[in-house]
């Protein structure tokens, strides 16, 4: 039962300063609908990972090992001021005439009410019960954590994306966010493999939550669109692909082929991204606050 970070450098929380004043909710300037697509990391962000913080709280006290402790308050840390800074990404949608509480109350009510502490609103009372309810949400959670790092490593490679005209604000926004997603892509591998590292759990629960955020992701990009009132039509696919193709947004093959190598019973998150291109970004982005 051993999941021991791997990666010598120490995962830093950081709290950098945004201000949306100037920005459009067409912030690619000449791409409402992608801007729409990206947009969905703002409402998709608050309640998961503060649902991930809520969780490594819970299982904190279990950790054995001290350099793991140490990198998940780190974790809980960087999750926290993910959460707030696409909070603040959010109310700035919101201002600009997009009403997203409906979507914020469903997100509410899947990580908190229904996958929180007591699912469903039922209270566990059995200390093994508890455990496995515990370990179900660690495994659920290193799958979700999958998917933001491939997708960290996506936004800090987006040449598509990079070379469009964008505002800089939501730019740096996403690529804070992604970049931290590499830079502690192992930590929840590692929780899940030392506090459980049971592989059925792993599996099926991976088979629910890839599902689930890929439900979600659309969920969202269609309200964004359909309450748009500068879009004259609602979402459609092909307007989608055109602008993966142009890699202003993530491909679908790119997430999906994603989701099957978490299968590979080699898989690392290690073999995902690169810590280097991560903290190389993290370490010349300007204007951050004390965590
Ligand atoms: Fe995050
Ligand atoms: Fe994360």
């Amino acid at each position: 039962m051993k999941g021991l970070i791997k990666q010598h450098h120490r995962i830093i929380p950081r709290r950098p300063v945004f201000d949306f004043t100037g920005t459009p909710s067409h912030w690619i300037y000449d791409d409402p609908l992608a801007s729409q697509i990206l947009n969905v990391i703002n409402p998709i962000t608050p309640a998961p990972e503060r649902w991930f913080c809520q969780t490594f709280r819970d299982a904190l006290p279990l950790i054995q090992d001290e350099q793991l402790k140490a990198a998940v308050i780190a974790f809980i840390k960087q999750e926290g001021a993910h959460s707030h800074g696409h909070t603040l990404g959010t109310r700035h949608i919101e201002a600009l005439g997009i009403d997203l509480s409906q979507y914020s109350q469903l997100m509410n009510w899947i990580f908190h009410d229904m996958l929180g502490q007591k699912p469903f609103g039922y209270e566990l009372r059995h200390s093994a019960l508890k455990l496995r309810w515990l370990q179900t949400r660690l495994a659920m959670v290193a799958a979700a954590e999958h998917l933001t790092g491939v997708l960290g490593h996506w936004v800090l490679n987006a040449d598509g994306l990079q070379q469009a005209p964008v505002d800089e604000e939501m730019l740096r926004l996403l690529q804070w966010h992604g970049a931290e997603e590499v830079e502690h892509r192992e930590v929840a591998d590692a929780m899940f493999r030392h506090l459980s590292n049971n592989m059925l759990l792993r599996t099926t629960t991976a088979v629910v939550t890839f599902p689930l955020f890929i439900i979600l992701a659309y969920i969202a990009v269609e309200t964004l669109v359909a309450k748009d009132p500068q879009l004259p039509q609602r979402f459609r696919f092909k307007d989608y692909l055109r602008a993966a193709r142009q890699d202003r947004v993530p491909r679908v093959g790119y997430v999906l082929a994603a989701c099957l190598r978490y299968f590979n019973p080699k898989y690392s998150p290690l073999h995902e991204g690169s810590t280097e291109q991560a903290l190389a970004y993290l370490n010349q982005m300007p204007a951050f606050k004390p965590a």
